[in-house]
């Protein structure tokens, strides 16, 4: 039987195991996928015993991703510009790094929330890795803009600049972010961990999707998106299922159908 993991610490939460087996049943392919708990200083070494001891395939969670992108030996674009790496594939001895994460987003977005993301107006909010790492699969759809806000500007602004090879993108700082509704808010801080809200104007969000990357909780940036006259607010399971799905199909060539897994996730964990 193939052999698949997810590498991260701490891994005891990731629901990857639940999602896989749920696509491997699906497609009637035969895997086993676990958790494997790396230590913070090996991870190098905790993926290459993986590997040596069969393994063909693993997603990489936090704290890794930047680590697995150094770890690959091959790059897929999308692996370039997000600048880390959640997949991985041993290809004829090969080790291959992906990054499903961006289109993970797109595609709950429009498939499981029905947005067109073409000529829309968009505020992503923080310029971290998570940023980094959903900014060109948006840009790949045609927003009409990318408005890119941090509390540290000039992250979002140095951000903002590498990306416009892609397409529209500002930078600017979280304060001067202006009170004028646009279409889709995205929550990429990582403020909603600790149960934070950012200081952002009221109006922004009206009629807007209001979507969080975080998952598993209903966020206090849904929250306010709901006292504001958001249209519509999310957390990010979707696209939890939605990257997990593109790593399958970059393992094993076949896209599974995602929308009874998110429904059985969101039951046990919504
Ligand atoms: P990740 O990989 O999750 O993106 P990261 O690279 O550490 O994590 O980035 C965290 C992001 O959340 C940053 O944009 C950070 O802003 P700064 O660049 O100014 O540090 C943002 N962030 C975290 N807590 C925040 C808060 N309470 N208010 C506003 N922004 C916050």
């Amino acid at each position: 039987m193939k052999r698949f993991a997810v590498l991260g610490n701490p891994i005891s939460h990731s629901l990857s195991p639940v999602i896989h087996n749920a696509f491997s049943r699906k497609c009637n392919i035969e895997l086993s996928y676990e958790k494997i708990l790396s230590p913070i200083d090996e991870f190098e070494f905790t993926a290459s015993k993986f590997i040596g001891d069969g393994g063909v395939g693993f997603n990489v969670t936090v704290p890794f991703k930047i680590e697995a992108f150094n770890f690959s030996e091959e790059l897929t674009s999308n692996a370039i510009a997000a600048g880390a790496v959640n997949t991985i594939k041993i290809k004829n001895n090969v080790v291959i790094g992906d990054n499903t994460d961006g289109y993970g987003l797109v595609n709950d977005l429009v498939k499981n929330l029905g947005e067109t993301i073409r000529g829309k107006e968009i505020l992503i909010i923080g310029a971290g890795g998570a940023t980094q790492g959903i900014l060109k699969p948006l840009l790949d759809q045609s927003p009409e803009k990318i408005l890119l806000a941090n509390r540290t500007s000039e992250k979002s602004i140095k951000l903002a600049s590498e990306f416009l090879k892609y397409g529209k993108v500002c930078g600017f700082g979280i304060h001067q972010i202006k009170s004028k509704p646009v279409d889709i808010v995205i929550n990429a801080t990582s403020a909603s961990i600790d149960g934070a809200m950012l200081d952002l104007p009221a109006g922004l969000c009206d009629g807007a999707l209001c979507y969080d990357l975080m998952y598993g909780m209903h966020t206090p940036f849904m929250k306010w998106g709901l006292e504001n006259s958001a249209r519509e607010v999310s957390d990010g399971l979707g696209m939890l299922v939605e990257q997990a799905a593109l790593s399958f199909n970059f393992w094993h060539g076949i896209s599974p159908k995602t929308d009874s897994v998110l429904s059985l996730i969101r039951e046990t964990n919504g």
